[in-house]
């Protein structure tokens, strides 16, 4: 490490999509940040992800307190992808508007989809029904048998691979820096120690280490955190795009195009600690959701079938906000938002990390929910 790499303004733990939004957005504010990773960059949880800006589909009951972050945070998603496009000096970063659709095959499906469209409606977010014939006008791949549809316009999508390569390149222009192979391994007063014994000063320190964050030490009352496994498909279209346009949801399985003839098909939802390994039956269950929903998924080529692991904590919710440590702030336990949540929380973290009022949307999630009795 060189000598300017031995103290930063802000140091970030963890090199995923929250470490990597955090670092560029406290670049953008002037300060010097340096990302350490203990692997690679965006090989843990940001590798696997789908990628759904989706805050009105993922609306789940006992999260509704996520709302208004999730809403706010795809509301500057456009700002965010046009920043960062402009920083890292390339045209698209990954980013789709391509919309959503919710989708039922039979009267159970339809009915659970009517329960969940109400309950969008008691949360003042209006959803509106499709009839089948117009879910099939619009997105012609879909299976004659369909019976309901909820259209969701403004939920999108972003290839978090793209967007993780464009941040660390957008950090790198900006002044920051990223060492990759470097856990850190325990928080000292204004600074962190990193493996081998180099030990870097930090103005400011942020814990963003995910689902694989175990063992740092120093970090004062624990935020609790789980691996909840997600295997996840990735395919293509040899003939290019166009078989399905938007986002198709149809809970728990879900086909995200990203607008170029790829395909990704996700997800299982399994706690089963870091188990990475990935499953027939798996497989077998995604592809046969999917390809009853769109049949044409059954002519897609399979480039790739992974597994990562989502880190969850006790209520779902993340931990974004001060450590009982000072100078220290945690980032973690974004479930199953994190690529959703990733401009919101850097926004609203920096500004706090700058010395402004923490953002009352940050409410749900302040880390100090979890200590004393409940830890
Ligand atoms: N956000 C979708 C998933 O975690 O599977």
């Amino acid at each position: 490490m060189s000598t300017a790499e031995k103290s930063a303004d802000v140091v970030v733990i963890g090199g995923g999509v929250i470490g990597l939004s955090i670092a560029w957005r406290a670049c953008m504010r002037g300060m010097r940040a340096l990302v350490l990773e203990a692997g690679e960059i965006a090989h843990g949880a940001s590798r696997h992800a789908a990628g759904m800006i989706a805050p009105v589909a993922e609306v789940a009951p006992g999260e509704e307190r996520l709302l208004g972050l999730a809403r706010r945070s795809a509301e500057i998603y456009p700002e965010f992808i046009a920043a960062l496009a402009a920083d890292c000096g390339r045209e698209h970063v990954g980013y789709t508007r391509c919309g959503t659709l919710m989708v039922a095959r039979d009267r159970d499906e339809a009915e659970a989809l009517e329960r969940e469209r109400a309950l969008r409606e008691r949360l003042g977010i209006p959803v509106a029904p499709l009839a089948p014939s117009e879910a099939r006008r619009r997105e012609p791949g879909l299976a004659p048998t369909l019976r309901l549809a909820l259209d969701l316009p403004d939920d999108h999508a972003v290839d978090p691979r793209t967007l993780c390569s464009a941040l660390a390149t957008a950090i790198v222009r900006r002044g920051g820096a990223i060492r990759e192979h470097s856990p850190a391994v325990a928080l000292q007063p204004g600074a962190v120690r990193v493996s081998r014994g180099t030990r870097v000063r930090a103005g400011a320190t942020v814990i963003a280490t995910g689902a694989l964050g175990g063992g740092l030490a120093g970090v004062g009352e624990p935020v609790p955190s789980r691996p909840v496994k997600g295997q996840i498909m990735r395919l293509h279209d040899p003939e290019g795009p166009g078989l399905v346009t938007r986002v198709i949801r149809f809970p728990p399985t879900y086909v995200v195009p990203r607008g170029d003839g790829r395909y990704v098909i996700g997800g299982t939802s399994e706690e089963r600690g870091l188990d990475t390994t990935v499953t027939a039956g798996a497989a077998l269950s995604l592809l046969r959701e999917a390809a009853e929903l769109v049949p044409g998924i059954g002519e897609l080529v399979l480039d790739e079938f992974t597994a990562g692991t989502r880190p969850g904590t006790p209520d779902n919710l993340p931990a974004i906000g001060p450590a009982s440590v000072e100078r220290v702030w945690w980032a973690t336990g974004h479930y199953r938002g994190g690529v959703m949540l990733a401009p919101v929380t850097a926004e609203l973290l920096v500004a706090a990390l700058c010395g402004e009022p923490v953002d009352p949307l940050l409410a749900p999630c302040d880390p100090s929910r979890f200590w004393g009795a409940a830890a």
